[in-house]
């Protein structure tokens, strides 16, 4: 018999994304995470998504080697560790889950420490600057890309 789920997804987030609905709303919008995992949870019945925060750049890395060779897909906000860790960069190209970079924020039209990102070579896609529909692209991407496996 199939699995109900048929997509095991992983949204990881870093430093100070645990404070989403209070944090520079204007930036990072008005709602927690709770929020936007329930409705990805209704829009996307086939997908058990799991969600994990750290603000530990080592808690983030022992979390992608604990889910990322069973993960089918895992959409990384690393937030500012994206610009800097080699670490985290280190780790996505360890594991065989295919990741997507995502930010809520369009990173390249904010200051200059922001424009380069680590993250973007080893994922296999970036989405920076559509808030939280962006999220929805992500699943798309990973939901299609599991189904031709
Ligand atoms: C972010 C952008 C990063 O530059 C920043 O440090 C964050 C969030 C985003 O989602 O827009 O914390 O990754």
């Amino acid at each position: 018999m199939l699995p109900y789920y048929h997509t095991h997804l992983h949204i990881i987030h870093g430093p100070n994304l645990n404070l989403l609905g209070i944090r520079e709303s204007d930036i990072y919008g008005e709602y927690p995470i709770e929020y936007y995992l329930d409705a990805w949870r209704l829009a996307y019945p086939q997908v058990w998504i799991e969600y994990y925060q750290s603000n530990h750049e080592g808690a983030l890395i022992d979390y992608l080697h604990k889910v990322g060779f069973d993960s089918d897909g895992i959409i990384l906000n690393a937030a500012a560790y994206t610009h800097t860790s080699i670490a985290i960069a280190d780790a996505v190209k360890a594991i065989s889950a295919p990741v997507i970079e995502i930010h809520i924020s369009d990173v390249d039209a904010r200051e200059k420490f922001r424009h380069h990102s680590y993250l973007t070579e080893p994922c296999i896609a970036t989405i920076s600057g559509k808030g939280f529909e962006g999220y929805k692209e992500a699943f798309e991407l990973l939901i299609q890309n599991n189904s031709t496996k």
